[in-house]
């Protein structure tokens, strides 16, 4: 159906693609592989006409094809699922998908349209209210609409840029289970970027592996095994192996909230009376579907949005989140969405190494920045947490989704940490940076930490938490630890039964 071949793609310095080249089959599910980096997102929007490759060619039903802009890649029957959400906040579900048509009438019959759009939905993955506005809804909503979206315009080669990432195990297999259903009754062709495994071994086909820009193998799925995957993916380089867990010697409460209550946007409480404790050396997780608050949760324990009732303690002093507040707590915080929630996109990889300290030494001195010191900063980091970035001067906007990620991490876990919240930290990283990032909350937690650990991703919880909770309609339901838990029954709160 598609073909791509030998495109190259650079950014100023940056190669990011180097002679790749992809062949997808009619109704088939093909899966491509990479680490964070190795320039799958770039690929892809070389296909969609987001970006014009530098050189290559590519073929559409066995006919070169120039695609210069993504409506030209629409009328090709194209639509893609981007890494970084496309939804327009303010506008509800509706509106959105409606406007995201080719060809719009110049005069839009909204009821006409929410109407078919309702009929439609019947035989969607998800049955999703259209009413609501994009705003309130959490991350693994917003993935579930993005889908949706697509297969409402009539996608016929649909492009996913890591689509699971936020959702559950259980709904990542509704949405793939729906999507391997319509390519085997010939209705749908599929690209997918995936960093999991048990995904491509499922739902897969055909799987590509690129590394570091360059075309690596093309495989028939039924032929290889993770293993030989993971290979292919980092060529043989070691993982990092998580630190034991040290017992802590007394129970130090360092974050604690007292019957907190917070709203939404408008103005519905989602987080119920809610009472909870970290304690030194402890990471508490926080379980549940998208959507059952955690968003205005983090939200809250990061002073973005004031509570409506009840109070948050930081070393047994009521906390408010500002700067000088949060440097004495040590408090830090890895909200999801990291681009949008705790970078200022424009500003350079160093510059938002040092958001929360610029205005301190050694970054400034009598009220001047210190650039050399700010890069020096920014390198070291860089290595540390092997950023992949053509330098600390780069725009972070322009990082692959989870390099960002791991400048966040940087930043946050680069000082001493006593109290941390962190809300899906390994959303969209490669296996590697994975194994990478839960060392270091645990290498935090042994040093004294109190971490709470938000995540939709039940096995990071089982694997971190000491002990956990899990959330449903912003009310803790039910409290267990990783080793007493059990799978039903978690599975059953998690429902909201
Ligand atoms: N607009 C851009 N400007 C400059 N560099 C870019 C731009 N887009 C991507 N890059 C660089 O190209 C390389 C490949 O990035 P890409 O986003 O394709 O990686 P990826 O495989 O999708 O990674 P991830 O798994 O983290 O999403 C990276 O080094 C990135 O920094
Ligand atoms: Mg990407």
């Amino acid at each position: 159906m598609l073909e791509a071949l030998d495109i190259g793609k650079s950014f100023g310095e940056v190669s990011a693609l180097n002679n790749v080249s992809l062949q997808l089959k009619s109704h088939k599910v093909h899966a491509l592989l990479g680490e964070n980096g190795a320039g799958k997102s770039t690929l892809v929007k070389c296909l969609m006409g987001y970006y014009r490759p530098d050189s290559g060619q590519i073929l559409f039903n066995q006919k070169e094809v120039v695609i210069d802009s993504p409506q030209r890649a629409s009328h090709l029957g194209l639509g893609m699922v981007y890494q970084h959400f496309t939804l327009i906040p303010n506008m509800t579900i509706a509106e959105n998908i409606v406007l995201s048509r080719p060809n719009l009438p110049l005069i839009i019959d909204w009821q006409k349209e929410i109407e078919s759009l309702q009929t439609k939905m019947t035989n969607m993955p998800f049955q999703i209210d259209l009413h609501r506005p994009v705003r309130e809804l959490a991350v693994g909503e917003k993935q579930k609409v993005e889908i949706t979206k697509q297969l409402l315009l009539d996608t016929k080669l649909l492009i996913l840029d890591e689509p699971t990432s936020v959702l559950t195990p259980t709904e990542a297999d509704e949405v793939l289970g729906k999507i391997h259903q319509l390519a085997r009754n010939q209705q749908l062709t599929v690209l997918m970027i995936t960093h999991k495994f048990r995904e491509v071994m499922q739902y897969a086909d055909q799987v590509t592996v690129l590394r570091k820009g360059r075309f690596v193998a093309t495989a028939t799925v039924s032929e290889v095994n993770p293993q030989i995957l993971s290979d292919m993916m980092v060529g043989g380089e070691s993982l990092s192996k998580p630190p034991t867990r040290t017992l802590q010697s007394a129970r130090i409460i360092k974050l604690r909230t007292e019957n907190l209550t917070v709203h939404n946007d408008q103005d519905f409480a989602v987080i119920k009376n809610m009472d909870l404790e970290v304690a030194q050396g402890e990471i508490v997780g926080i379980a549940g579907v998208s959507g059952n608050g955690q968003k205005q949760l983090v939200e809250a324990l990061a002073g973005q949005r004031p509570p409506h009732m009840g109070t948050i303690f930081a070393h047994d002093k009521k906390f408010c989140a500002d700067l000088n507040t949060i440097t004495r707590h040590k408090f830090f915080c890895l909200p999801e969405e990291p681009l949008k929630n705790a970078c200022v996109g424009t500003l350079s990889v160093a510059e938002n190494l040092v958001l929360r300290k610029f205005n301190r030494p050694p970054f400034s001195r009598w009220g001047m920045l210190r650039r050399g010191v700010i890069r020096r900063n920014a390198e070291a980091l860089i290595q540390q947490y092997r950023v992949r970035t053509s330098g600390p001067e780069q725009p972070i906007a322009a990082l692959s989704g989870g390099n960002v990620q791991r400048v966040v991490l940087a930043r946050e876990l680069a000082q001493e940490v006593s109290i941390l919240v962190v809300a899906n930290p390994c959303f969209g990283l490669d296996f590697k940076a994975v194994a990478d990032i839960r060392a270091q909350l645990l290498a935090a937690r042994n040093q004294g930490a109190a971490i709470l650990l938000i995540s939709e991703d039940l096995d990071e919880i089982l694997e971190l938490s000491d002990r956990f909770y899990v959330i449903s309609a912003g009310q803790l339901v039910y409290q267990t630890t990783p080793a007493q838990a059990d799978m039903n029954t978690i599975g059953q709160y998690m429902a909201g039964h």
